[in-house]
């Protein structure tokens, strides 16, 4: 079964609202671990909307689990990274406009300053992810840069989930999961690690969590949002029990 990472940004959208202390994420994060989280995921975003330097500075040494940082490939992230030291960084591309993450890393038509910042993490011990849209060249230039893992970019599934009302029979629905599962093939066949993420919820979840040698997925905005009503442990459990449905085979897209 795939390792749900729980991404706790907007527990911290929450509480910049206020500019105060609550509701705080590292208490989220404790909660998402009795749920099952197998990762926490912070973006760090370089105009500090939601999580700031000191959530990442508390949430190291208090989570048991996991912490991924998600980040730009920039000095100052890179440095960042190199001193709190997570068990993964995922370098995203980030826009200071877009709401949340508009697309994937191109790593293909900037390799070389990839590189050089996938060897910075690496040799602070630091797993580094790509976070990238579900395209070879993009999976070969990772690989090639030196990546231990892609994330694929999810939000063109979620989409097409949502047009489709979830019905399979639909072509672009079917034809994006196909994408997917083919960009998972090849990840694998460059010997990295294979995660998904970006717009999963408990609806489109399944197929995604049933792709053979998937190992993680990376949900935020989903979780937060049903932890509003049933909190944060039992959203996550649930998404959990969603997963390891799908994963064992009860799940018939
Ligand atoms: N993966 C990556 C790389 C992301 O940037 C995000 C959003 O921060 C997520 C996963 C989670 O996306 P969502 O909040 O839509 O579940």
């Amino acid at each position: 079964m795939p390792l749900l990472g729980v991404n706790i940004d907007h527990i911290a959208t929450i509480r910049q609202a206020r500019r105060g202390d609550e509701p705080d994420p590292v208490r989220a994060a404790h909660e998402a671990e009795l749920g099952g989280a197998g990762i926490i995921t912070v973006h760090l975003r370089e105009d500090r909307r939601h999580i700031q330097d000191h959530d990442v500075e508390r949430l190291r040494p208090f989570i048991k689990v996991r912490l991924n940082l998600e980040m730009a490939a920039s000095a100052e992230m890179i440095g960042i990274a190199r001193r709190i030291e997570p068990h993964m960084c995922t370098l995203v591309p980030e826009g200071r406009l877009e709401v949340t993450t508009e697309g994937g890393l191109n790593v293909a038509g900037d390799a070389k300053r990839l590189k050089a910042a996938v060897a910075k993490l690496k040799a602070a011990g630091i797993v580094a992810s790509a976070f990238i849209d579900a395209d070879p060249d993009q999976i070969q230039a990772s690989a090639d840069a030196g990546f231990d893992a892609c994330e694929i970019h999810t939000g063109p599934y979620a989409a097409a989930f949502a047009k489709a009302g979830g019905d399979f029979s639909k072509p672009n629905l079917k034809a994006q999961l196909d994408t997917i599962a083919e960009a998972g093939e090849f990840i694998r066949a460059c010997g990295m690690r294979f995660n998904a993420g970006h717009a999963l919820n408990y609806h489109n979840v399944g197929p995604i969590a049933a792709l053979p040698e998937i190992a993680e997925l990376h949900i935020g905005h989903s979780i937060v949002s049903r932890a509003v009503y049933t909190g944060m442990r039992e959203a996550v459990r649930e998404m959990n029990r969603l997963i390891e449905n799908a994963a064992s085979g009860h799940h018939h897209g």
